[in-house]
């Protein structure tokens, strides 16, 4: 295999992470070591959703799943029934009310005062693909509840918190999933690489494991569909682990000390585990303390690798300080479309640094104005009509650098996807979800198999990061 991945396939640092003090890796199974096709899934979870909310007697026959609607990492004000892009300080930038696009003006008289706090009830962030079905009915929602459509819905909150609980209901019940066992090839996208991966890290001397919220019957169905053929011949997927941990419960799993079961019969007897792990097995329930404790390791040498931001990388660091990898498969999409608008991105920058020096220019000139007419300051040689024919001009020069600016601007803005732009930034800064990736994930990559462009004795080192106040290169 090519050593040198490419771009979109690289795994990138933000914390410095030696592999090779890593004794023991967690995966997370859906959207980790198994990816599904997003669309597929999320249509289909999103039929079962509407489906249940018709029985109820909602208006929604007419609705239909908009895959273009909604990305991840947005986040839902539940007060207002508004779906919004934030910076990294939680300042929002984008926002639309149901599938209403606000306008620059709108956001502005909302949110200038208001930044999101996801510490507050207010306001709930799409962590995982599992939720752009939900995301989506809830705007489609939203439209018909103003429209007086939906009757015994007091507000916008009450409203996603049944859209909630309805969708919950879909992925307990086993209709939905037992759909997706039928016809795996329609939603499951195989990654014949990913179990190579594995095999490497454990015949380098780590311990794996699996640690998923989905349930046993399902997980294995799903394991064996996408590892069994990839493997060694007389391999199957469960030789791979330690541990395997289903119905994990997370984020509790991380702080709460769920009672555990031993699988003692494949067709899904489970007895409790009083006290410490007896050998490594199957699993259901149970914690991360008595993981921990099974390994014999502090978190520093666990890493746990997983795609949802808030219970695989967020809570597993804050509470254990594990060592951590989110996958992030939208990642392969955005790095391609920005290496494609290199171009448009370096000129744009270029005309915003000159831009700058114009605007520069002209506050000075104000300030000077401003001396002169109230005669206080160093003394200056430039008159009222000399700074104001100045001020004129460049005035001028940054209006014509705005003509070329605002469609460059709008065409990066709309990279990834028209409506809410790139993943990772906003403008032209981080976005919200960036800062969380930063904060919580030591390593980030697109998917499980990356691990093979680099050995399980990788040293990650994060790069050195820019200032403000850095010198200005070149
Ligand atoms: P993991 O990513 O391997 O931990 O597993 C995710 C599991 O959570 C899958 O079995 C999903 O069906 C399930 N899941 C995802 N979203 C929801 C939800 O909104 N309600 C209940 N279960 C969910
Ligand atoms: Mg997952």
């Amino acid at each position: 295999m090519d050593l040198a991945p490419p771009p979109e396939r690289g795994i990138f640092c933000n914390r410095t992470l030696n592999l090779r003090a890593i004794e023991a890796v967690g995966y997370d199974m859906d959207y980790t070591l198994v990816h599904y096709r997003v669309e597929a899934w999320e249509r289909h979870a999103y039929e079962h959703l509407r489906r249940r909310l018709a029985s109820l007697g909602w208006p929604v026959e007419g609705l239909r799943f908009d895959p273009e609607l909604m990305v991840r990492g947005l986040i839902i004000d539940l007060e207002l029934g508004n779906i919004v892009k934030a910076n990294r300080f939680g300042y929002v930038k984008l926002a639309s009310h149901g599938t209403r696009t606000l306008s620059f003006e709108e956001v502005r008289r909302v949110y200038a005062l208001t930044p999101t706090d996801l510490a507050t009830g207010r306001f709930a962030f799409i962590n995982t693909f599992f939720s752009l079905s939900e995301i989506c009915m809830y705007a489609q929602l939203v439209d018909l509840l103003d429209e007086g459509e939906i009757s015994g819905i007091s507000s916008y909150a009450e409203l996603a918190q049944r859209v909630r609980q309805t969708l919950d209901e879909a992925h307990w019940e086993g209709q939905m999933k037992a759909e997706i066992l039928a016809d795996p090839e329609r939603f499951i996208e195989l990654d014949p690489d990913t179990p190579l991966a594995l095999l490497d890290q454990l015949r380098a001397g780590k311990k794996l494991m699996l640690i998923t919220n989905s349930e046993w019957g399902y997980a294995r169905s799903i394991m064996e569909y996408a590892f069994n053929p990839f493997l060694p011949k007389g391999m199957r997927w469960r030789d791979l682990f330690e541990l395997v941990v289903v119905s994990a419960r997370k984020p509790s799993f991380f702080s709460a000390q769920n009672p555990i079961f031993r699988l003692v019969d494949e067709q899904g007897w489970w007895e409790p585990v009083p006290g410490p792990l007896p050998q490594s097995g199957i699993y259901l329930g149970g914690n991360a303390a008595t993981i921990e404790q099974y390994l014999g390791l502090s978190g520093d040498r666990i890493l746990y690798v997983g795609d949802h931001i808030f219970v695989d990388v967020n809570v597993s660091k804050k509470l254990l300080q594990w060592r951590t990898a989110l996958v992030l498969r939208e990642l392969e999409h955005e790095v391609r479309e920005s290496s494609a608008a290199s171009k448009q991105q370096r000129e744009l920058d270029e005309r915003m640094s000159l831009k700058e020096a114009l605007e520069r220019e002209l506050c000075q000139l104000r300030l000077l104005e401003q001396r002169r007419r109230h005669r206080y300051g160093p003394v200056i040689d430039l008159d009222e009509a000399e700074i104001a024919s100045r001020s004129a001009e460049l005035r001028g020069e940054i209006q014509q650098l705005d003509e070329r600016i605002s469609p460059l601007a709008r065409r990066v803005g709309q990279l990834c996807s028209e409506r809410w732009g790139p993943l990772m930034r906003t403008g032209r800064d981080k976005s919200h979800l960036a800062r969380q990736v930063e904060r919580y994930a030591d390593i980030y990559t697109s998917r499980v198999s990356n691990f093979l462009f680099r050995s399980p004795f990788v040293y990650f080192q994060s790069p050195r990061g820019s200032l403000p106040h850095d010198p200005l290169s070149g």
